[in-house]
């Protein structure tokens, strides 16, 4: 490893590119480390290596001149040099583009001021999100952050504070004001939404259309949903002993904003006497090229290898996803491609999950694998997730649901709600050593033997969601 890559806010000249070339450039005499209160000469670009590795390559081209911009991966033309900044966002990677500033004040603006819209909602969802938001504030006593916390609604909460079910109602699941309140946050934490108390409501106004809507809204295309088998709770592996003993640790990286989720037409309908319903499974090149970049790039922090799942065999949807991500890959020959059919990407994943690093796939598959991916890990309340988009805000939730049956009374697991923001931390925030901090405390605490019921094992100690929390923070 070259000096600066895993030292997260260290200032060094030169260009930067991603896997820590800021480091590698320094290594070879062609960057200098810049000291704290050092000038920078003028037009100095400073690469700020996030520990990942993951700078962008030609911030030049989009970050405002004299001022602190996004980083941005390098492309050809502006508009890919554009989307190549959204990539770099999806990183977290700060890179800045300095006239005349100090390395002083390069060094102050790693202190971070943030603005994180609250989306709590239903069910247990209030409970883990306030866990959350209580992690995070000791996160950013601990390192000098400050975070602003914006709650609003979402979900059946909005139905019911709006108190309208009508379709032309200006209220429902996810109400403008929501969209608006996320659209001014750097980062936005959603809690659950959904019970069945909402149950009988019109379908197009279920709380379930209260987070597809704000996916939609924010245009959060690319969810990353990570499924790990932590060695602290090997126990509560649903896998036979020796599936589990070669490891689980992959991503699904599921396309969010497309696909028969959204597809149209849809209806339920009446032909020839018959009720019918339909929807339409659609995807354009555009769409299945962005999130297939969003693989290959993760692929690259991990362990280089990408499954992409379809029904290729059937479907023409998928016949030309196949198609797109094979296009896309040639940008990617580091990286190893495979296919595999969706019903067979449920199988194995049983059968031998180890075989996964990144499974790319879309809306409504990743929707079901992901959930399998996450339950064999025996630990539903222990996964978080990430929703982004091409720019900020991206959204930060648990993969589990609002379990209305014990909420409000304590039990819930707030530990996936609390990654989910270790999550926020390293990807919107570009803040890797606090997501370590925030990673290490959770799996601290469990060592430690505290345990909420959902995972609970014989020998350790139950305790309740609030007290989980607080558990954690202590131990950042
Ligand atoms: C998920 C959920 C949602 C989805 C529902 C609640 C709309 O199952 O996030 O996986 O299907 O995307
Ligand atoms: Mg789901």
């Amino acid at each position: 490893p070259h000096p600066v890559q895993g030292r997260p806010g260290h200032l060094c000249e030169g260009t930067s590119g991603r896997q820590g070339l800021g480091g590698q450039l320094l290594a070879e005499g062609r960057g200098a480390p810049l000291e704290k209160g050092a000038p920078l000469p003028p037009k100095t670009f400073v690469s700020v290596d996030n520990g990942a590795g993951q700078d962008g390559d030609r911030a030049l081209s989009t970050c405002p001149p004299g001022g602190l911009g996004r980083a941005c991966r390098g492309g050809r033309t502006r508009a890919e040099a554009a989307e190549g900044a959204s990539f770099a966002a999806f990183w977290g990677a700060r890179t800045v583009f300095a006239h005349k500033r100090s390395a002083a004040a390069l060094h102050e603006d790693i202190k971070m001021k943030k603005t994180i819209c609250l989306l709590p909602g239903d069910g247990i969802g209030p409970e883990i999100v306030a866990q959350g938001v209580a992690v995070l504030e000791a996160v950013a006593k601990k390192f000098g952050h400050e975070f602003d916390f914006v709650p609003a609604l979402i979900g059946g909460a909005a139905i019911d504070a709006t108190g309208e079910t009508l379709p032309s109602a200006p209220g429902g699941p996810c109400p403008a004001a929501t969209v608006e309140a996320c659209q001014k946050a750097d980062a936005v934490y959603l809690g659950a939404v959904g019970g069945l108390k909402w149950d009988n409501i019109e379908p197009a106004r279920r709380p379930e259309k209260g987070l597809l809507g704000i996916r939609k809204a924010l245009g959060l295309f690319a969810n990353l949903r990570p499924a790990l088998l932590l060695p602290e709770l090997a126990g509560a592996c649903l896998l036979r002993s020796d599936i589990a003993a070669r490891g689980l640790d992959l991503i699904v990286v599921r396309e969010l904003t497309g696909d028969i989720y959204f597809g149209e037409p849809r209806a339920i309908e009446e032909r020839n006497g018959l009720r019918v319903g339909y929807n339409t499974m659609i995807y354009d090149e555009n769409e299945i090229r962005r999130i297939a970049k969003v693989a290959f790039e993760t692929a690259r922090q991990r362990r280089k290898k990408v499954c992409s799942v379809e029904k290729s065999n059937v479907l023409e949807t998928s016949r030309l996803w196949k198609a797109v991500v094979q296009e896309v890959h040639a940008d990617y020959p580091d990286v190893e491609l495979s296919h595999m059919y969706v019903d067979n990407a449920a199988m194995q994943l049983v059968r031998d999950p180890s075989q996964f690093d990144v499974i790319l796939t879309g809306n409504i598959f990743g929707d079901i694998l992901s959930d399998e991916a996450s339950v064999i890990t025996g630990s539903l309340g222990m996964l978080p997730s990430a929703s982004m988009g091409a720019q900020a805000p991206a959204l930060f939730e648990p993969i589990h649901g609002s379990a209305p049956d014990i909420a409000g009374q304590d039990k819930a697991n707030p530990l996936a709600t609390i990654l989910s923001a270790g999550m926020m931390l390293r990807l919107a925030f570009g803040l890797s050593e606090e997501a370590d901090a925030v990673e290490n405390a959770v799996r601290q605490t469990l060592r430690d033997g505290f345990r909420t019921g959902d995972i609970m094992e014989d020998g350790c100690i139950l305790v309740g969601c609030a007290e989980m929390g607080r558990l954690v923070a202590e131990r950042l």
